[in-house]
């Protein structure tokens, strides 16, 4: 009898198989019950007939509590009335280890926040199985698709001396006699590496103390960031509609199973296709105000802004030359318009709003040695990072993608928390 994954079960009609498990549900008709037995890759129909089975193992079956683990044998047989298509007619039952009789997570409906203080638990659902699923599907296509494209993975550090992303939100924490940040990007790191392998990409948890309560913000989030020597602004673009656009394809094609289990409309995916339309920050404050919304020339948008402005396009849109003062000190300002900066904002759509920002970085040593200062940073934290001006310098330009992001587009969800399997969210660190 060979030992058997749910989601094999096709391969087996007829066969006698073995699946270890835990009990998610039951049914009951008199003669005739049905367990429903998850094992990670899925959940399968096992059915106890009274007539044709060891009646002591038939009476067994009504003591076993909810999430036991139990290893189950029996024959697989088509079963097209089942969502699976096949189920098993059981033979024998063996606990593994009978769970208490108070399983905290009923069939019926929780709160979210009664959920999250069960997050360990409550990843045993069919909801969250298809969700995490779906984000591992979504790495390992961003992985493949840097891979092929000659992207070299290099890790960037967690712990550093000095901020990315603003000074605002960093974590710190102790370093011996000194201070330390976990890191809010490895971007600048990656410019290091991308002058010594031209074409990088880090991907790893990155920090923010985000003092919001949103729907898309975490405090911990992973990105993917690609770096790439010798590229220009509007190349950088073309390399994130092509990712993004990989990355939903092969959701599709191997997650349909997942995407329709979370009744995620397909046809809104199946939409996503290069190229994706570009409209400047000029042009998006003009929707903006056209939709009544109070804002001027020179301030950044938040989440309602860009739930406006992806709601008009069925693909992520690219808004692209904000402001300087509205994005980091390393963007490169427009050459034909220096107040304005070669950087853009991905926003997907249906409301979802951003899930990437990249642009290209500011090659000019006088010119980032000025920026450190407007924006007040310890020069002497970056003396490293000006050595890439110093030394070689080159036009290059790279991006971040938020995973957490993406994953709630891509699986339709309202709020970024089931993306990942245990969120750190405001003020919020259990379990
Ligand atoms: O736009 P951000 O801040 O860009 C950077 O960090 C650049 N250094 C990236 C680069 O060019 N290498 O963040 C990039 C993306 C956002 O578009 C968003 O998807 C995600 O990271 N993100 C968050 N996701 C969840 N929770 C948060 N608090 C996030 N902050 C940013
Ligand atoms: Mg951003």
């Amino acid at each position: 009898m060979e030992i058997i994954r749910i989601s094999d079960i096709r391969n087996y009609e007829g066969k006698e198989v073995e699946i270890r498990g835990w009990l998610y549900n039951r049914r009951s008709s008199g003669k005739i019950k049905f367990l429903i037995v998850r094992d990670g890759t899925s959940f399968v129909q096992a059915t106890l007939i009274k007539n044709e089975m060891d009646e002591k193992i038939f009476d067994k079956a009504d003591n076993i509590n909810y999430e036991s683990s139990i290893k189950i044998s029996g024959v697989v047989k088509e079963e097209k009335r089942v969502p699976l298509g096949y189920e098993v007619l059981v033979k024998n039952i063996e606990v593994v280890s009978m769970a208490e009789d108070n399983y905290p997570i009923s069939l019926k409906e929780h709160g979210v926040g009664y959920l999250m203080d069960y997050r360990h638990l409550w990843l045993r659902s069919p909801r969250q199985n298809a969700i995490l699923r779906i984000r591992a599907e979504i790495i390992k296509s961003i992985r493949d698709f840097l891979d092929m494209n000659g992207f070299i993975l290099m890790d960037t550090p967690i712990l550093t001396p000095a901020a990315c992303e603003g000074t605002t939100t960093l974590f710190e924490t102790e370093y011996f006699d000194d201070k330390a940040y976990l890191a809010q990007s490895g971007q600048l790191y990656n410019e290091a590496t991308a002058a010594a392998f031209g074409k990088v990409y880090c991907f790893g948890p990155t920090f923010r103390a985000e003092k919001s309560k949103t729907r898309r913000h975490l405090m911990e989030f992973w990105m993917v960031e690609p770096e790439a020597s010798y590229v220009d602004f509007e190349e950088c673009n073309e390399i994130e509609e092509n990712l993004i656009t990989y990355i939903v394809g092969k959701v599709l094609e191997k997650r349909t199973n997942e995407l329709n289990l979370l009744e995620r409309d397909i046809s809104k995916l199946e939409l996503i296709k290069t190229p994706f339309p570009r409209i400047s920050y000029d042009e998006a404050i003009d929707i903006l105000k056209s939709n009544g919304v109070k804002i001027e020339w020179g301030d950044d948008f938040g989440g309602e802004d860009e739930t406006i402005l992806s709601k008009k396009y069925d693909r992520p849109v690219f808004v692209h030359r904000y402001p300087v003062k509205c994005k980091a000190f390393y963007m490169k300002p427009d050459p034909k318009r220096e107040e304005v900066v070669l950087g853009a904002d991905l926003l997907a759509p249906e409301g979802y709003g951003e899930i990437i920002g990249g642009g290209q970085r500011i090659d000019d040593y006088e010119l980032l040695e000025r920026r450190l200062k407007e924006h007040k940073l310890p020069r002497e934290k970056y003396e490293w990072y000006l050595d890439l001006r110093r030394y070689g310098s080159v036009p290059h330009s790279g991006f971040g993608l938020g995973i957490e992001r993406t994953v709630a587009w891509v699986c339709g969800l309202s709020h970024i928390r089931e993306t990942i399997p245990f969120p750190r969210m405001l003020n919020k660190i259990y379990p």
